[in-house]
Parts: structure tokens; sequence; C-alpha cells
């Protein structure tokens, strides 16, 4: 390993630590110095939304808790029936719903995933390629009011979707590809230094809970960590980093999802 790398490697084993040596001198946060906070949402874009269904008791829900934890695993292969639009709504509820809302000076919502300090740093994505009711396209979820919002109307992204997936055409061409991306200030604004720890710990969570959520209603998902970051970010319209901006935006993590097929 030579020196470059060792100090690399150093600074990132500081991001596990959180606070510790990075927090030794540093100034005080947004939140101490009494800035107000950004919201926790991000404003609509479009002007085409789609509402989503709410029945989730239409759905037929497999298995006890014991069942879905031993049955959880990574899926790669999906069966050839498209979502319906409740499915993909209970993912969504599932992942970023808001259950209620806390705070008047700095408001924050509470959701069906747990969030460091409420802050709730991620907005969701969808490559829709085979859902009921949804055409081909790029959508982005609104929790606020359990909606999508038409985000890039093309129908032609398996190819370059792929691509900045380094290659996981199982990812590109399943029937939703979900790519949450996160806004790190809302978590600065409190934590400050801390806040890429708190941000990455807590991808994990919303990952997890559509592991689960799938599970229960016959779907299969798998964790994507592989991914190109100037190609996916340039894909979802993001403006590239580095960067210390308030509105800075960037993908972190992503997740296919389809219904289970006969190896499923
Ligand atoms: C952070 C993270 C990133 C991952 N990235 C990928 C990926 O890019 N491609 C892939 O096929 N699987 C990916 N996986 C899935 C793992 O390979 C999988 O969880 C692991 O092999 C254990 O299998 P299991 O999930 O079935 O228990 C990722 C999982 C995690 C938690």
């Amino acid at each position: 390993m030579n020196d470059k790398t060792r100090y690399e490697i150093m600074r990132n084993r500081e991001l596990l630590k959180g606070y510790q040596a990075a927090d030794a001198g540093a100034e005080a946060t947004d939140q101490q110095q009494g800035f107000p906070s950004v919201p926790c949402l991000q404003k609509r874009k479009g002007t085409e939304t789609v509402s989503l269904p709410v029945e989730f008791e239409r759905l037929s829900f497999q298995g006890t808790i014991m069942d879905l934890l031993r049955e959880r695993e990574s899926r790669r292969k999906y069966g050839e029936a498209s979502l319906s639009l409740l499915e993909l709504s209970f993912l969504l509820m599932s992942t970023q719903g808001i259950r209620h809302y806390a705070g008047r000076r700095n408001p924050v919502t509470f959701r069906y995933v747990p969030s460091a300090g409420s802050r709730h740093g991620f907005e969701t994505y969808l490559f829709v390629s085979h859902v009921e009711g949804l055409r081909q396209a790029v959508y982005h979820y609104l929790p606020e009011s359990h909606e999508l919002e038409l985000w890039d109307d093309r129908p032609d992204f398996q190819d370059e979707l792929s691509d900045a997936l380094c290659g996981q055409r199982f990812a590109a061409s399943a029937p939703v590809l979900f790519a949450w991306a996160c806004v790190p200030y809302r978590m600065e604004w409190r934590y400050g230094l801390k806040a890429a720890k708190y941000l990455l710990m807590d991808a994990g969570h919303v990952c997890e809970n559509l592991y689960l959520a799938c599970e229960a209603i016959g779907c299969g998902t798998c964790a994507i960590g592989a991914y190109d970051q100037e190609r996916m970010d340039e894909l979802l319209g993001f403006a590239p980093g580095p960067s210390a901006d308030q509105d800075y935006i960037c993908t972190v993590y992503a997740a296919p999802v389809g219904k289970r097929g006969a190896e499923g």
C-alpha cells in the first residue's frame, strides 16, 4: 500500500468513527449557531403527478415477520409480471412514507424508517419499466402527498442505466429501479461532520425496509452499491460534485424490484 492509499484509508476510517476525530476543533453546527433548518422534503418540480393508492388491505401479505426474516435474500431474477401501482405504493410507503409531522420552527417528518434526528436526508427516484398504470419514464416520489411526479419523460433509459449500474443489466431492466439520492445538508445542519456517517447508516434502514416489504408481497429486490457516481447523477439531472452547497444532491444507493418468478 503506498502512502497516498494509506492516507485515504485513514481518512475513510475516520468517517466510520463519525465524530471523535473529525469534531476536534470543528465549528458549531448550523443548528447550534441558530440557523433555521432546511425542509426534509424536496419541492415538487413537475406538473404531471400520479396519486398512489393506499388500500393496502387489498394486498395479500405473505408470512410472519419470522418467515420474512428467514426468507429475505437478494433476488436478481424477476418474473414477467408487472408490478401493480398498489404494490409500488406500498414499497414507497414502507421505505420513505410519512407517519406524522412535528415541530414548528424546524419541522421534521416521522417516517416508516428511522433516521438520525429524524432528518431524513433522502429523495427517491424510480426508473419505471413495467408498472401498471405508469408509462416507462423516470419518476420522483413526493412523500408529503404520497404521489409520484414525472421527473424525466424518457422511456429509453435502460441502456444508459445499465452502464451507470456498472453493467448490472438485471437491475436496469427490472420492472422498477429505486434510486435513492441524498441531500447531505439536511443532516449536516444538525450534525455537522458526523452527518456523512449517519446518512450512510440511514440508507441501510431504507433499503432493509424495501427488502422486507418486497418479501411480504411476493416481490424481490437486491441492494445495489456498485454504480458509476457521475453517470447516475447525470441520468437524474444532478449537478456533479464535489460541492458544499446546501442544495447539493447525489445518488447513494439503488435497488431493482420485480415480482418473484418461478425460481424466486
Ligand atoms: C451496501 C450493499 C451493496 C450491494 N451492492 C450490490 C451490487 O451492486 N450488486 C449486487 O448484485 N448485489 C449487491 N449487494 C447484495 C449483496 O451481494 C448481498 O446482500 C450479499 O451477497 C448477501 O446475500 P443476501 O442479501 O441474499 O443475504 C449489495 C448489498 C449491500 C448491503
